[in-house]
């Protein structure tokens, strides 16, 4: 009897995770047949928890918190959008038995903010705050889609001067320290993509970021994206969203990945938002 292929989403804690759902909504959409499961991986045994999975005739993961860049250190081989990222959130056991490293963090924002939120990102200036794998990730890919100007600005500045350096594009990225921001003219976009919202510590930013203009966008979701949402309208954006779409277009592009067919999103992502 053939059994259906193996799939799971690695991350530490992991019960929360909405990519086994995800997945199955995928799978049944496009007739395919698969097992997608939740893995709970703790940085300190993750090495050891992934190998058994691919030993055991796994397919293909998912990678989350806090385990991203461990995935992009124990793969053999890296896509260039994992190169580019530093951390991993796919992995997949190639043909010849090789682990291979994928990162669609980027290519799923770039997907919600301009198809599903309509956001425009060509020619615009933008702020990204944090330094993190998140903010690594999806830096290229706002420098891919053309913004005018890439402002990063970190709570530890040399982690920000460290992106910017990697970036390789002085024209159009530069630092702010986070102190001088209200130094700052508005901006057209403003992405959350530090932890503080899921760590649940406040941050301190300056009202004077955001015209009623400004769209604001956290990468998280849930009651992980609420501090920032409720900062950015208090201060008066009038386009506010968080990340589920982003979540819904990276695992969208994940299934792609392993199966050689995009699913559509819009069904799933309404699922996951009721
Ligand atoms: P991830 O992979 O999610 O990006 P990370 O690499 O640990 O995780 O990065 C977390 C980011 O959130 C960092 O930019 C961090 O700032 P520091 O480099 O100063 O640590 C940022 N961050 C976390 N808590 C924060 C807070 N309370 N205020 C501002 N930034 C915070």
């Amino acid at each position: 009897m053939n059994h259906p292929a193996r799939f799971t989403v690695f991350g530490h804690p992991i019960a929360h995770s909405r990519s086994p759902r995800l997945h199955a909504l995928f799978a049944a959409q496009c007739g395919i047949e698969l097992e997608y499961t939740a893995t709970d991986a703790p940085p300190q045994r993750f090495g050891e928890i992934v190998r058994g999975f691919f030993a055991q005739g796994g397919r293909g993961a998912n990678v989350t918190l806090p385990d991203k860049r461990l995935a992009f250190e124990l793969a053999d081989t890296h896509t260039q959008a994992a190169q580019r990222a530093c951390v991993a959130n796919v992995l997949t056991r190639l043909s010849d038995g090789t682990l291979e490293a994928h990162n669609t963090d980027g290519a799923g924002l770039l997907r919600d903010l301009r198809e599903r939120h309509r956001v425009e990102l060509d020619d615009r200036r933008v702020l990204l705050l944090g330094a993190g794998g998140a903010a690594q990730a999806v830096a290229w890919a706002l420098l891919d889609a053309s913004v005018r100007e890439l402002i990063l600005a970190n709570r530890t500045p040399d982690r920000a001067r460290a992106l910017a350096d990697g970036l390789g594009q002085p024209a159009r990225v530069c630092i702010s320290e986070w102190t001088g921001l209200d130094r700052c003219a508005p901006f057209d976009l403003i992405l959350n993509a530090t932890s503080a919202g899921v760590l649940g510590a406040a941050m301190q930013l300056p009202a004077s970021l955001v015209s009623n203009t400004t769209a604001a966008y956290d990468l998280a979701y849930g009651n992980a994206a609420q501090p920032f949402m409720g900062w950015a309208r208090a201060a008066g954006a009038q386009r506010v969203f968080d990340g589920l779409g982003m979540l819904v277009e990276t695992a969208a592009d994940s299934f792609e990945h392993w199966h050689g067919v995009r699913p559509k999103t819009y069904e799933p992502h309404r699922a996951l938002r009721m």
